[in-house]
């Protein structure tokens, strides 16, 4: 293996710094652009080269002390070595670079990141794992388990459940998911404050006095139930059998939530639009359905919208669409795919999860009008 001296000229999607020997781009994580660096190459592939940090010769002032004493080790993050003002610049960045990059956009209205006001111990769950007793999360890149007696990014409650796992004679092999209070076993936002700023956004962004909404990945209706007031009716759609079934226990007259595939259920309401004729199953969806959206909210997981999903999208299309996005390359990608027929109007990306390299953003599109 060779050593390299580098200096390191930006933060790559994902956190790792980059810079350049003998022309060849060097990936070198916990490194902050404009370091001078010498690092140890551990891969080496025809195009790049991975490498580990072995001193930091001329150090960033926008590097501080992590807070955990697993960093480093723990595959959970990657910038406690960052100022916190810091991380929310690089990936204020990234986003951009992202819809520039590979979302081939021009003038991109990028708003400014919504930090989290706790900058640790914000995570209401985590998932542990446990083998031959062990019991904690995997190393960065590998499937070994490293022992973890707390996690300085999760709430003191989450803590206390690890410890009272972890206090347990046996434990077996398996999966742990440690929540900060008791709810159903349905996805839910990890950071209670920057889900709230999300939710607020979101509630900021959609007009008034509107028809019908469809959310689309709706978990138990999280931005559906806070946008009630706006719609004279709402759609609900998610996979999950148990977030449905949440989200009917609360729902009133006006909302209807649809357990089933985004995928083939955005198609039906395409099919139903009014030039077209399909009946549907269900007596109150069908009827629903019969109604244009005039605002769609997609909040996909991290791969993104399929192409079918987006071929729905612009057969229906809705006159108002909100992206919410927890992977910045996926949404480029599927924004690349939508901008003959959406206008984007603003992009926010939200720091749901400090100290790690995950990045959420919200992007509110509108339909471009039919040419008269
Ligand atoms: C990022 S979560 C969003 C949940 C919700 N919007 C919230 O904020 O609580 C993604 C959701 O998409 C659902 N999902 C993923 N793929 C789906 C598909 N093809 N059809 C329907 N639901 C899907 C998952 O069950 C999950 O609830």
């Amino acid at each position: 293996m060779r050593f390299v001296d580098l200096k390191i000229e930006d933060i790559a999607f994902g956190g790792k710094g980059v810079g350049r020997a003998q022309g060849k781009a060097v990936f070198v994580p916990y490194t902050i652009e404009g370091e001078l660096v010498s690092a140890e190459v551990v891969r080496e592939k025809k195009q790049f080269a991975e490498a580990e940090l072995v001193e930091v010769k001329e150090s960033s002032p926008h590097r501080v002390e992590p807070q955990c004493p697993y960093f480093g080790r723990c595959g959970g993050c990657t910038y406690q070595h960052v100022s916190y003002e810091h991380q929310l610049a690089i990936k204020w960045r990234q986003v951009r670079d992202a819809l520039q990059r590979i979302g081939k956009l021009k003038d991109i209205p990028m708003r400014p990141i919504i930090p989290s006001p706790r900058q640790y111990a914000y995570r209401n769950r985590i998932t542990v794992h446990a083998q031959d007793g062990v019991i904690g999360f995997f190393r960065r890149d590998s499937h070994t388990l490293l022992d973890i007696e707390r996690c300085p990014i999760s709430r003191d409650e989450v803590n206390r459940a690890l410890a009272e796992l972890r206090a347990q004679t046996h434990v077996r092999d398996g999966h742990y998911t440690l929540r900060a209070s008791a709810s159903a076993r349905v996805f839910s936002q990890t950071n209670d404050e920057v889900a709230n700023a999300l939710r607020d956004l979101i509630v900021d962004l959609v007009r008034p006095n509107q028809q019908l909404l469809i959310d689309a990945y709706c978990g138990s209706g999280f931005f559906a139930k806070a946008l009630l007031d706006k719609f004279e009716r709402v759609i609900g759609i998610d996979w999950d059998r148990f977030a449905i079934g949440a989200a009917c226990e609360t729902a009133t007259e006006k909302e209807v939530y649809i357990a089933g595939d985004v995928e083939s259920e955005l198609q039906q309401v395409g099919a139903v639009h009014p030039n077209r004729t399909v009946s549907a199953n269900d007596v109150q969806a069908s009827r629903l359905r019969s109604i244009a959206p005039t605002t769609l909210i997609v909040d996909p997981p991290a791969t993104g919208l399929s192409e079918a999903v987006r071929k729905a999208i612009v057969d229906l299309p809705p006159t108002a669409l909100i992206y919410i996005s927890c992977n910045p390359p996926t949404l480029a990608r599927d924004l690349r795919e939508l901008q003959d027929q959406f206008i984007i109007e603003s992009v926010t990306p939200l720091d749901m999860f400090p100290q790690t390299a995950e990045i959420e953003v919200a992007a509110s599109l509108r339909a471009v009008p039919p040419a008269s």
